[in-house]
């Protein structure tokens, strides 16, 4: 297919399918390059489709050996097949039953899409489209059926044979092979299917869940790796107790099964009763994962889980309403993660992602509102704004209509539309009815592409003891999005008397906020009964996507990086201190002179390196500084990625020089004691450790180079020796290459333990790590066909190494962009997610903007462009 010949797939054209399937029957004799399908579909019009329609049902990629309608096959002039489509024109007009066999070849199958081989077993992804590369289906979320699945394969390659539900039948079915049959009991689309097959080894517990049921739980993996397994299965557990008291949801099948497979897309999929996990995110044990790692694999293994309501139970009607599933669904991990570890953390972590690939998305070519109204391949939709933003919108609604009629809302949604394919409007209708608020405007958030601006003045009236603070909003132009209007925008405000102590909000001589609706333009708040001038605490807790600017000054600022009572502000007003600092450096550097000191950040960022400092994964997030993405974005346009390197370079080596002492006592003091422990406290200690280090080593300065290598030989744990690495990495020197050297000797036989060491050398901001990446392509380590070795080399080289994917000559596009157009034939939607490293390329200076678009041209132009490639750079380019 070619870029020029899009058929856009468009949210108006909605139609309820002419047909529905109520049940399907799959029949699956696997080989590994000639497996038969036979599907038996018991089928009907659908009393809101056209009568008299063609029954059309979608296919990729497909061979059809034979199609019967109740018994009768079907001679091939009745019949209108491709590999992408099947259709009948005269179907039978009352209930009928369609018998459909189909042959795929799993091991040529290198997309990852549909049934394929991941090393010895076999394994299935089917959402978005992937069922069809199974079987002609009515492949589209709004067709629910009950699924009984039989599979059959060789007793010795394939002892285990799982699908979607219970149990029903195991066997033998001669000739060396068995089988095994499963129901699913609960009406699901197609892309919830999956089947799962191979000799595995498993990990077993259960649960009892709140109704007094019994769960047997399973995890999956590689024989030899169940140790490594124990982590995932107690986040199953807490998973289920948490939504079970979060949210009143109980388990709903005997059995809940996660498999590990080591080529996958994307992280994990939530199919029904059968989890398929990128083995990134099950596999753990001290000496091969890092605390991020832990926390990972128990924020996806809940995600996963709490899509078993939120996704699977009520699905949604359509692809445009991804975000129904998705940012849902990423709201409850965000507040179980809370609730495990600490909430604080966890949202100035979600708040720097979000603003790293969310808002870097929303200000580019690629900006589209979380439910996108068209679309030309649905796999380019599962992004940070679906995802990420779709979540901040959840929360900013519970933030504005509060916690009781947010959980009314979650209830009626539940009560209301279990068993269904819903849309965002009878999603928010519950919640319109729960808080007897209009949801007119509100709906806004989910058509409305761009990161609104808040630009916030104010003002104190000394005799009127008043405080007045005046918002405007404006939300700046996107791809097809000229104009755009006013949003609600919650305001969780605080205002801190010179003390620090909060002072009673009053408007209109009663007790008011402390969440102010922004719904216009420009709002007004006069509070009253202000006695002193105070400081305002703006959008507490980061109450809304947005960018704010406001009159504070520095020192405002920094008063409330000290005295703040809400953590997450206290937070964002030393970055905020710190990004104007880098902002005004990088201003400094393009003019030819030097970067600016700010000594007052070296207090604030000194005290929590004190010993008093108890809360240490917090004060690791005051010490991590803005990222170089982060002040690019504020540029906003015409960034030089060396300048800006520049800037936070000096930045750093400044405060080492300030805080020597302070840094030094505390890396000693975080020194690792006991035995290691992935718990938050323990990682908070490792995290503020790291921060410490990286701060000494800034520069490359000989004591903190020499404390990094000290510490990767000593290290008892996989964080200890990642950190480590990780600050030699950034320095050339021959302890760098003493611990790459010594990590490739120790793991190179374990793929995700060279993931870390490929992440940790391609995001090197070096000189020569261009070159180094390609030699590592050659290495034995890499598979181009496994998406975590492509993502760890080429996607961090990408999206997590400014200065040398932005090489001012070039290189560093053309070598992203040749691996796209290679993986474009075999694998096209990571070719099409490596692309994502351009999502920013129009705000690069003169020069580099035109390597880019050079690259981006040149894969436009090439031959056989996959739907996912060819739509990424369509958009990419487009004015
Ligand atoms: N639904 C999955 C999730 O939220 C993600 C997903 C979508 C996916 N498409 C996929 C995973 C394709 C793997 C492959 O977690
Ligand atoms: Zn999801």
């Amino acid at each position: 297919m070619r870029a020029e010949d899009p058929r856009p797939v468009r949210l108006v054209d909605y139609r309820p399918s002419d047909f529905l399937i109520d049940e399907v029957h799959l029949d699956v004799k696997l080989d590994p390059t000639a497996t038969r399908v036979t599907a038996r579909l018991k089928m009907r019009p659908n009393p809101e489709g056209d009568a008299s329609a063609a029954l059309a049902l979608d296919g990729d990629e497909l061979t059809l050996i034979s199609a019967a309608i109740d018994g009768v096959t079907l001679a091939a002039d009745a019949l209108d097949v491709s590999p992408a489509s099947l259709r009948i024109a005269n179907p039978p007009r009352g209930p009928f039953e369609l018998e459909i066999v189909t042959e795929i070849d799993p091991t040529a199958n290198t997309r990852l899409m549909g049934l394929y081989r991941s090393n010895a077993s076999y394994c299935t992804q089917c959402e978005a489209e992937g069922f069809r590369r199974i079987t002609y289906f009515l492949d589209r979320p709004d067709v629910l059926a009950t699924y009984t699945t039989r599979i059959e394969g060789p007793t010795d390659e394939t002892p285990l044979l799982l699908s979607n539900g219970n149990l029903v039948e195991t066997g033998d079915a001669g000739d060396g092979r068995r089988f095994a049959v499963w129901h699913d009991p609960h009406p699901k689309p197609s892309y919830l299917f999956a089947l799962v097959a191979g000799d595995l080894g498993v990990v077993e517990d259960e649960f009892v869940t709140m109704g007094g049921r019994t769960v047997a739980l399973k995890v999956f993996v590689e024989h030899g790796k169940e140790d490594r397994a124990s982590h995932a299965m107690e986040s199953i557990k807490a998973s289920m107790r948490w939504d079970e008291q979060a949210f009143g949801r109980e388990y709903d099948l005997d059995v809940f099964m996660v498999v590990a497979v080591s080529h996958f897309n994307m992280g994990a999929m939530e199919n029904k009763g059968l989890n398929v996990f990128n083995d990134k995110y099950v596999l753990a044990s001290p000496e091969t994962a890092t605390d991020g790692d832990y926390a990972n694999i128990e924020a996806i293994i809940a995600h996963e889980y709490f899509h078993n309501w939120t996704g699977n139970r009520i699905t949604c009607r359509d692809w445009f309403q991804l975000c129904l599933k998705e940012g849902l669904t990423v709201f409850r991990d965000q507040e179980f993660t809370s609730d495990m570890r600490s909430r604080p953390v966890k949202r100035i972590q979600d708040v720097r992602n979000l603003r790293a690939l969310q808002f870097a998305e929303d200000a580019g070519p690629l900006a589209h509102p979380v439910r996108p109204e068209i679309y030309h391949e649905i796999n380019n939709f599962y992004t940070p704004t679906v995802y990420e933003k779709g979540a901040e919108v959840i929360r900013m609604l519970k933030t504005w209509i509060g916690d009781a009629a947010f959980r009314a809302g979650m209830d009626l949604y539940f009560d209301r539309h279990d068993g269904e394919a819903c849309t965002i409007e009878q999603f928010v209708a519950c919640f319109a009815e729960t808080s007897g608020r209009d949801m007119t405007q509100w709906m806004r958030w989910y058509g409305q592409a761009g990161t609104p601006d808040v630009e916030v003045t104010t003002s104190y009236d000394e005799a009127a003891r008043t405080f007045t603070l005046e918002a405007r909003q404006s939300t700046p132009p996107t791809p097809g999005q000229s104009t755009k209007k006013p949003v609600v925008i919650p305001l969780a405000l605080g205002l801190v008397d010179p003390d620090g102590r909060d002072v009673d909000l009053v408007v209109d001589g009663a007790a008011a906020g402390p969440v102010f609706a922004l719904q216009a333009e420009t709002t007004r708040l006069v509070f009253e009964q202000v006695a002193r001038r105070p400081i305002p605490s703006l959008f507490r807790g980061f109450s809304a996507p947005v960018k704010v600017t406001s009159d504070l000054t520095d020192d405002h600022l920094l008063f409330l990086a000290a005295y703040d009572s809400d953590p997450f502000n206290r937070w964002q007003a030393g970055q905020t201190v710190a990004l104007r600092n880098l902002v005004a450096s990088v201003a400094a550097v393009r003019e030819g002179g030097e970067p600016i000191d700010e000594p007052r950040l070296a207090d604030a960022i000194g005290r929590v390196f004190a010993p008093e400092e108890t809360d240490c994964a917090y004060a690791a997030q005051v010490a991590a500084l803005p990222s170089e993405g982060d002040v690019a974005r504020e540029l906003r346009s015409d960034v030089d990625p060396d300048q800006v390197h520049a800037a936070r370079t000096a930045l750093k080596a400044a405060l080492r020089r300030r805080l020597a002492g302070p840094l030094a006592a505390a890396f000693e003091r975080l020194a690792e004691t006991g035995p290691y422990s992935p718990d938050a406290a323990s990682a908070g200690r490792r995290a503020l450790k790291f921060a410490a280090l990286d701060f000494l080593a800034a520069g490359g300065e000989p004591d903190g180079v020499a404390r990094a290598h000290a510490l990767y030989r000593s290290a008892g744990n996989m964080t200890d020796r990642v950190m480590a690495l990780q600050a030699l990495s950034l320095h050339a020197g021959p302890e760098r290459e003493d611990a790459l050297d010594d990590f490739a000797a120790r793991f190179g036989g374990d793929p995700l333990l060279m993931d870390k060491w490929f992440v940790i050398q391609a995001s090197a901001p070096l000189p020569g790590t261009l070159d180094r990446v390609q030699t590592l392509m050659g290495s034995p380590a890499f598979d181009i066909g496994n998406p975590n070795r492509v993502r760890s080399l080429i996607g961090a080289f990408g999206s997590s190494n400014p200065t040398q994917f932005n090489r001012p000559d070039g290189a560093g596009y053309d070598f992203v962009a040749g691996v796209a157009l290679e993986l474009n034939a075999t694998n096209p939607q990571v070719a099409a997610r490596l692309l994502g490293a351009f999502r920013t390329w129009r705000a690069l200076e003169p020069t580099r903007r035109g390597k880019a678009e050079q690259a981006l041209r040149r894969i436009a132009e090439a031959p056989r462009l996959s739907p996912d490639v060819a739509d990424i750079v369509r958009r990419a380019l487009a004015a």
